[in-house]
């Protein structure tokens, strides 16, 4: 195996969808909680308030990624539970919580990777329409600075932001995701500032020696349906849509052009709320880029219509391919590709794979394990893919698998499955499923 020293392997989850316990230690409420309450907002009615009872039963989480043998652990600190109102009071026992935690896990030889905002904004920040508002980014800077003065001394990897497309599209342009807003204008604005917001966290974080900021976005290569020039443009303009809109500006080189004409034309305005100096705020920042891959997207040209604001549309692959059980395409050969495509672009930018995984709904057969052979062969192929990459001299630092545990899978609620390990939601038990032991083994044969 050609992964480099110090290639760490672990796993992944964030504070709401594992945590429960909404009303303890002074939690203020999330975006998620409001938006949760919305009939129809998430599958089968249910929300976070037990989830996999990680706030209280942290202990064994611990003892779970012991046993696996994981290297590495990244986790998300509940926004809403260390600023409980958006700005000012900052809530000591919840900064605790996580201190112990993440003592915890460096006691026994754990990497912890930390994420400030996976997604459980506080409600109260709603006043300003949540990233919408430019107020945004400074609460963000007040809660980076009480997360960093607390345990920047300590830890090395922190992902300021989780996914800024899949905030700005489903949160703010399609209104699936909290806060349920339902605006392409609003959702450009709320990207905006959700990079600024990378930005003055970053700040923040580089005030304390050895922490290295970065962003984890969702990245999906797109590629043409046919070889026909319509086509091929646009697979180039989702690129745009999905991936350089974001990994520009954050890699210096400011928004990409040809997305920032498609923007101005859909919108009919300019997009002015993008200030002289912002370019500069969020570029040259980033110590490491996230890469949360799933898979890939195939496109073809369409024309634009009132509900459609771009000339492209997805049509996914041909015939019959491997599917996960929520019908995403399993392509480990996209994430080689991916990884290259960043490394020539955007040199110099070491990366770590901060979410890969797939939604299988195994449960425990007669013997009482879960065969999840398909999650196994997932896991599997996509390390192969990155070992590649590595070979062929991209700068991979880690590979983190989503997710630890089956949890709350956002609007989709319970039923879609993606853990190493299998949660029982009514009883709280916890079983490592086939691939959980796999993962095991692959890590107990490459440990440095
Ligand atoms: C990503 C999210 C993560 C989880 C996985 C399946 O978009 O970052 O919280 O929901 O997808």
């Amino acid at each position: 195996m050609p992964f480099p020293d110090g290639f760490l392997f672990g796993a992944a989850t964030s504070s709401h969808q594992v945590e429960g316990s909404l009303d303890v230690d002074g939690r203020g409420e999330s975006v998620w909680d409001a938006f949760a309450r919305l009939p129809g907002a998430i599958e089968g009615g249910g929300d976070a308030s037990v989830a996999c009872d990680s706030y209280r039963l942290w202990r064994d989480d611990v003892a779970l990624i012991e046993e696996l043998g994981l290297q590495a652990y990244r986790y998300s600190i509940g926004w809403s539970r260390v600023l409980p109102d958006g700005r000012g009071r900052v809530e000591t026992r919840a900064l605790d919580h996580y201190e112990r935690f993440t003592d915890a896990l460096l006691d026994i030889g754990v990497t912890p990777m930390i994420t400030l905002n996976h997604w459980d904004m506080p409600q109260a920040l709603m006043s300003h329409e949540g990233w919408v508002g430019r107020e945004s980014v400074g609460a963000f800077a007040e809660y980076a600075e009480a997360v960093a003065d607390r345990l920047a001394d300590r830890v090395e990897w922190w992902v300021t932001q989780n996914e800024p497309w899949i905030i700005a599209l489903l949160g703010y342009h399609l209104g699936l995701h909290a806060p349920g807003v339902a605006d392409l204008g609003k959702s450009v604005r709320a990207a905006h500032h959700v990079l600024l917001g990378h930005g003055v966290a970053a700040d923040v974080l580089h005030r304390h020696p050895g922490a290295k900021a970065g962003c984890a976005l969702s990245l999906f290569p797109c590629d043409p349906a046919s070889d026909a020039a319509e086509d091929v443009a646009a697979a180039r303009g989702s690129d745009g849509y999905v991936n350089r809109w974001f990994l520009d500006p954050l890699l210096a080189k400011g928004y990409p052009e040809d997305m920032w004409e498609h923007y101005e034309r859909a919108l009919g305005e300019p997009l002015d709320f993008i200030r002289a100096g912002d370019a500069d705020a969020i570029a040259g920042r980033s110590d490491w880029l996230g890469i949360n891959y799933y898979t890939r997207r195939v496109m073809a040209h369409a024309e634009v219509t009132p509900q459609r604001p771009f000339p492209w549309r997805v049509v996914g692959p041909r015939g019959d391919v491997p599917r996960t059980d929520e019908s995403w395409e399993v392509v480990p050969s996209s994430l080689t590709g991916l990884l290259l495509r960043l490394h020539e672009d955007y040199p110099d930018t070491p990366m770590f794979i901060t979410e890969n995984g797939g939604i299988y709904g195994d449960s425990p057969t007669h013997d009482g394990r879960v065969h999840d052979v398909r999650r196994t062969d997932l896991l599997r192929d996509h390390v192969l893919a990155v070992e590649a990459a590595v070979d062929a001299g991209a700068d991979v630092r880690g590979y983190l698998h989503w997710s630890l545990m089956d949890n709350f899978e956002w609007a989709m609620g319970y039923r879609p499955r993606m853990g190493l390990t299998y949660v029982d939601y009514r009883t709280g038990e916890r079983i490592v499923k086939d691939s959980g032991r796999s993962y095991a083994e692959l890590i107990r044969n490459h440990a440095h």
